[in-house]
């Protein structure tokens, strides 16, 4: 009987509880294989902490948010010595392979762990949707979902008061969120770090829409945004080397209230983003993709990703994957602007 380890790194995000249970339910009754859980991400494979993950362990996981596993942000290449660092753990537990279910960090240490020999078969997830080899990950409809009824309840207090209102939404050096968001709420302008932004072209919307009766606007501001000519964030590191991103959409809100006249909040989205149940579509994306994990690693199909591409479940290079990163493509956000440049809510 084969063993396969599976750990979730980097960030949580709804739906890895689901690509747990579609992964453990396939090893089982599909390939007679057992599960070992390693637990905290990478620092559980570090340090050896496991758990068995049968099916009775994931009964009842699918609608659950966050990972049961838990997570870190500690890497095999930061805080050890790489292949070394977790082979003992991989030895002791019998380990035919490893799932990876994780971010572009974790998933980028997964394909140097790769080069050096461990079988890892690797899963996107992320809110940020910023993996490259797949339409989406885990995690990023969920995102969207949340910030868009974050968005639509600030819209109706925007609407009450005549205010700019700014939210802040995560995404990192991506838009996916802030553009998906924007336009499922029918926000009346979206900055994302892939497109240069002039705050006086977004000011003169404002005003445009006070011209027409629309004495109040929406803002949506990718956190991974180039500041403000003349402005900065200070910007700490995560353990991945990741700039901690988050407020800039105050000195945004500033600069809107300077120019139109008009008063501005803020609201920073936040966790909330990462938090609480998986929509539908998440629970069924991460249930295929668990399913089709353990179907790679199995047939020690290692060195592979799964992807979703069209609506098909599929699996790529990993390294391939790892090293194309993949921000919001031109034409999704020129549909956002050609709503905003033309319509009224
Ligand atoms: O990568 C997922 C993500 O939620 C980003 O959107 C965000 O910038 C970051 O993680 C936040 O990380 P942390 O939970 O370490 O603050």
């Amino acid at each position: 009987m084969s063993r396969l380890g599976v750990l979730t790194g980097g960030g949580d995000c709804p739906g890895l509880n689901a690509a747990l249970r579609g992964l453990v339910a396939r090893a089982q009754r599909g390939h007679q294989a057992e599960v070992v859980g390693i637990l905290d991400g990478w620092d559980g494979l570090m340090e050896g902490r496991t758990r068995p993950l049968d099916r009775d362990a994931v009964r009842g996981l699918l609608q659950r948010g966050g990972t049961v596993l838990g997570t870190s942000r500690r890497d095999p290449y930061v805080h050890g010595e790489g292949g070394p660092s977790v082979a003992a753990t991989l030895d002791r537990e019998g380990l035919d392979a490893l799932v990876v279910i994780g971010g572009d960090g974790t998933l980028r240490t997964a394909a140097r762990l790769v080069d050096e020999g461990v079988p890892i078969v690797g899963v996107p997830k992320s809110i940020d949707n910023d993996i490259g080899g797949t339409d989406f990950t885990i995690g990023f409809d969920t995102a969207v979902q949340t910030a868009t009824e974050a968005i639509d309840r600030i819209t109706t207090t925007a609407e009450s008061h005549d205010r700019v209102m700014v939210v802040e939404v995560m995404g990192r050096t991506q838009g996916w969120i802030a553009t998906h968001a924007a336009i499922a709420a029918g926000a009346d302008a979206v900055l994302v770090p892939e497109e240069p932004y002039d705050l006086e072209n977004i000011a003169a919307v404002i005003r445009g829409r006070a011209e027409r009766g629309h004495r109040y606007s929406v803002v949506v501001v990718a956190e991974g945004i180039d500041p403000p000519t003349g402005t900065s964030v200070v910007a700490p590191l995560d353990a991945f080397g990741f700039a901690r991103l988050g407020g800039v959409s105050t000195i945004v809100a500033a600069r809107l209230e300077e120019l139109t006249g008009f008063e501005a909040r803020v609201t920073v989205l936040g966790h909330i983003q990462r938090g609480g149940v998986p929509t539908a579509r998440d629970r069924v994306l991460a249930t295929r993709f668990g399913i089709h994990a353990a179907d790679l690693a199995a047939e020690g199909r290692v060195g592979r990703m799964v992807a979703l591409r069209g609506d098909v479940v599929t699996d790529v290079a990993l390294a391939e994957a790892v090293a194309m990163p993949r921000g919001i493509p031109r034409e999704q956000y020129d549909a956002a602007r050609f709503c905003f440049d033309s319509t009224d809510r």
